[in-house]
């Protein structure tokens, strides 16, 4: 019998699991700006928090379903994820645009930099559909980063 290859399931599982909940409590901060920022921005960035809360939401979902998928056993509750996430814990007691649009630039630059190191673990680990969800993911994280960034104010011009 032809020897099969079985992918190393439990070890990409866990790599997917981290950043899900990393994905699961960045949303919950875009929620938290929609709902609390002030200042002559507030509508143009309550709108659009809430289409990034949407897009990491729908990112979140892809992740948790490519565990499922592997046979993983989802984490998801938000005790779960406040348990296991990497990032910053947001400050609840901001309210300005350029304060917010900071606290949210950090943390998403730190996921950026843990799911561009996942993809090169999954990689290795050869499940290459995984590598490509991550890779996806990368890319999503990086225009919304953009987009983030954009409305931060220039220092020089
Ligand atoms: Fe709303």
């Amino acid at each position: 019998m032809p020897k099969r290859f079985v992918p190393p399931n439990d070890d990409v599982c866990e790599v997917l699991q981290q950043r899900l909940f990393d994905l699961i409590d960045l949303a919950s901060h875009a929620k938290q700006i929609h709902w609390t920022v002030q200042g002559r921005e507030f509508l143009a960035l309550h709108e659009f928090f809430d289409e990034v809360h949407a897009d990491l939401s729908d990112c979140a979902d892809h992740v948790a379903e490519r565990i499922a998928a592997l046979g993983g056993h989802v984490r998801g509750t938000a005790k779960a994820v406040a348990k296991g996430s990497h990032l910053p814990d947001y400050p609840l007691d901001i309210a300005a645009a350029q304060k917010h649009i900071n606290a949210f630039s950090s943390s998403i630059f730190q996921l950026k930099m843990l799911v561009r190191g996942n993809v090169k673990t999954v990689t290795e680990l050869k499940d290459y559909s995984s590598a490509d969800l991550l890779n996806q993911l990368s890319r999503k994280i990086d225009e919304i980063s953009w987009m983030v960034g954009a409305q931060m104010e220039p220092k020089t011009n």
